[in-house]
């Protein structure tokens, strides 16, 4: 079943409802990382074209506190984002009432106003969180269809995306250009890729990648495990893993999922450890059968990084959710940077990563651009990769 796509909506002097997620890291008031604001930016400015008048909302953050309602106010990224189109963003300090409503009134075609963080509705109540069935409806009251940009909340069925959408009418919602991307790309890799597929799943524990590797366990031709959780699958196999991180309570799980995996499971075979969880302790490579009782596993080692080039050197598709290693510190982030040029040399294939540090790590270091797709979603991917039904998606009306 396809979605409707924001090309497939006549657009012109339309009050367009768009729901993008600007929910992007902010310090002292200021974004540090504006990449999901840019993202959006082909959508907006296509309606823009088309004469459309934009109704932009995000939600921010959670919403529990009165302070909430000034340190969570979603201003600065209209701000930002009149700066990236270079024209006025009208900011208007409310989510719904006579200010909101009359300033969409005067609205002209091409002109755009963003409305404030739709989760200073969940204050008292949680209607944005809960999908209140009269905020849905009233949203969907102050325009004329709506498109749905924010992949990164796709994942949560609230008022602000599928409440509007139940309550805008039959054939008047779309996918924006980014969900349409997300939907290309990640639904793409689990539902129908070009084999062979390979996943490469990194991150601290397994408790946070079960739905994936389960998942994908029946989809992907090899899955190639790094990060702290391989050391869970290491201690499920019988081997001593020193001081490194393993979830006590998940070595049955991984054991099972061993023996699920038939051989598709590719663990480590060596990895960098030190004493110290830090960038000035002494550090060495060691075999997994060597893991001395008083250092921790840090990162994978060298001779995984040349089996995992290998394995990646035979894929059409990847697709790759969670650092190798502690990146962030520079004695520990070769695996990662080996696992990003193992990519990187790829011709021909589709490369992706499902978002959270994955894609902070591939940009940190210098990768952004090697990859086909970066996903701006975090749980939204995740869940994706899960093979769950995302609502945020499914509430699209269909072409
Ligand atoms: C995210 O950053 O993952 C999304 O914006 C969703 O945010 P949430 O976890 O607060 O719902």
């Amino acid at each position: 079943m396809a979605k409707q796509i924001i090309t497939d909506l006549d657009l012109k002097d339309k009050k367009v409802l768009i729901r993008v997620d600007f929910n992007v890291p902010m310090k002292d008031g200021k974004i540090t990382n504006d990449n999901r604001i840019v993202a959006a930016l082909p959508t907006i400015k296509y309606i823009i074209e088309k004469g459309g008048k934009v109704i932009a909302f995000s939600h921010l953050g959670k919403v529990k506190t009165k302070e909430d309602l000034v340190n969570k106010s979603i201003k600065p990224a209209s701000e930002r984002l009149s700066e990236l189109l270079g024209k006025e963003v009208k900011f208007i300090p409310a989510t719904r009432g006579t200010e909101l409503e009359k300033a969409i009134e005067n609205l002209k075609s091409g002109e755009i106003l963003m409305f404030e963080n739709t989760r200073f509705e969940d204050l008292d109540d949680k209607k944005e969180s809960k999908n209140d069935p009269e905020l849905g409806k009233y949203w969907a009251s102050l325009g004329d269809l709506f498109v749905n940009d924010a992949f990164g909340t796709a994942h949560r069925a609230h008022a602000s995306n599928i409440g509007i959408a139940a309550n805008i009418g039959e054939g008047k919602s779309a996918a924006g250009f980014l969900m349409e991307k997300e939907i290309k790309f990640i639904g793409g890799a689990v539902d129908n890729p070009v084999k062979p597929l390979v996943a490469i799943l990194g991150g601290a524990k397994v408790s946070d990648k079960i739905g994936v590797i389960e998942n994908l366990l029946t989809k992907a031709d090899k899955i190639l495990v790094g990060g702290a959780m391989m050391f869970t699958f290491l201690r499920a196999l019988g081997k001593n893993t020193g001081k490194s991180m393993v979830e006590e309570d998940k070595i049955e799980l991984a054991k099972s999922l061993l023996e699920k995996a038939n051989g598709k499971l590719i663990l480590p075979i060596d990895t960098v450890v030190s004493k110290e969880f830090s960038n000035d302790a002494a550090h060495s490579t060691v075999s997994i059968d060597n893991i001395p009782a008083d250092e921790m596993g840090l990162d994978i080692g060298s001779d995984t990084v040349k089996l995992f080039s290998e394995e990646i050197s035979k894929a059409k598709t990847v697709i790759w959710n969670g650092p190798m290693g502690v990146f962030e510190m520079p004695n520990y982030a070769k695996g990662t940077i080996g696992v990003c040029e193992a990519i990187a040399n790829l011709e021909n294939s589709t490369t992706i990563i499902g978002g959270g540090d994955s894609a902070a790590a591939a940009i940190q270091l210098g990768y952004a651009k090697q990859f086909t797709h970066i996903s701006t979603g975090g749980g939204a991917s995740l869940e994706y990769l899960e093979g769950k039904k995302l609502p945020g998606i499914a509430s699209i009306s269909e072409k």
